[in-house]
């Protein structure tokens, strides 16, 4: 209780801020805990009071006062097209202010598939040259959540993790939190049964789709998608897409949007 509190900045770049709301859904532990007892949110675009030139000072004083032990949270990506035209952060591009707040930082999390790889933004073609956030900070330790968004309860349990360890957790070869991201949807999907059995869903409104068969046959990406969700599921663990009678799309896999995630590829 009397460890002083680590201090967050968490930049927002090219993103549509639904990882923040998911964020804020965590029910395990609150969203609030998180930012009020746990870690201090000393800046953040869309979570905090502050405006103006008064809320940027803060990475000054930060960055000076906390160099090298401040966590650097990052949804969106820097698009680097246009000298980082496409995006301006207080008058400046994005990509020269994520550079500058990571140049200290202790470490980055990489918060949904915007940040970690790219999504939408950097979808074919990309116009902006929209840039995941290791591609552009080689030198620091960067901690990727991806899934658009992620789970509300793997973020701030990601952060518990770093707060409480003074570690980050144990990654997997990309980059991402193995406890969270070692096995795919369909290793724990409790439809496999179905798809074991060869019994599947072949069109959206047939009678084997209410019987609640697989649903591979209409696009389901969960054989591929390593994310969490159908064990910690979403909405305080209610359910989760496949769950809600559609297949994954594969969200928080990287170029999800280029490889066959939606209709027009299946
Ligand atoms: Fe939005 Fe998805 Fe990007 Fe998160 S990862 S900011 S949910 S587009
Ligand atoms: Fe696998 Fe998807 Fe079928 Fe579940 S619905 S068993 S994840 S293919
Ligand atoms: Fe995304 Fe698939 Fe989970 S679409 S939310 S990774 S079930």
């Amino acid at each position: 209780e009397t460890k002083p509190r680590t201090p967050v900045l968490w930049l927002h770049g090219l993103e549509c801020t639904c990882c923040s709301e998911s964020f804020i859904r965590s029910a395990h532990p609150l969203a609030k805990d998180v930012v009020l007892s746990m870690l201090s949110l000393d800046y953040d675009d869309t979570l905090m009071a502050a405006a103006g030139h008064q809320a940027e000072a803060i990475f000054d004083e930060i960055i000076e006062k906390y160099k090298g032990n401040y966590i650097l949270a990052v949804e969106g990506n820097p698009p680097l097209n246009e000298d980082g035209m496409y995006c301006i952060h207080g008058g400046k591009p994005f990509v020269e202010v994520l550079r500058r707040v990571a140049k200290d930082c202790k470490a980055i999390i990489a918060w949904g598939s915007c940040a970690s790889w790219g999504c939408v933004q950097a979808a074919h073609p990309n116009p902006t040259k929209a840039t995941p956030v290791h591609k552009v900070i080689i030198d620091k330790p960067v901690v990727k959540v991806p899934g658009c968004p992620p789970i509300a309860e793997v973020m701030t349990a990601v952060v518990t993790y770093m707060l409480t360890f003074d570690k980050i957790p144990d990654l997997d070869r990309q980059g991402r939190p193995k406890m969270f991201y070692g096995q795919r949807i369909h290793d724990k999907c409790y439809r496999r049964p179905h798809f074991d059995a060869g019994q599947f869903v072949e069109a959206f409104d047939d009678e084997s789709a209410r019987k609640g068969y697989c649903l591979y046959k209409v696009g389901c990406k969960g054989p591929t998608t390593y994310n969490a969700c159908s064990t910690v599921r979403w909405n305080d663990g209610v359910s989760f897409p496949i769950q809600s009678g559609h297949g994954c799309i594969g969200c928080s896999e990287d170029g999800f949007w280029d490889k066959g995630g939606f209709y027009d590829r299946v």
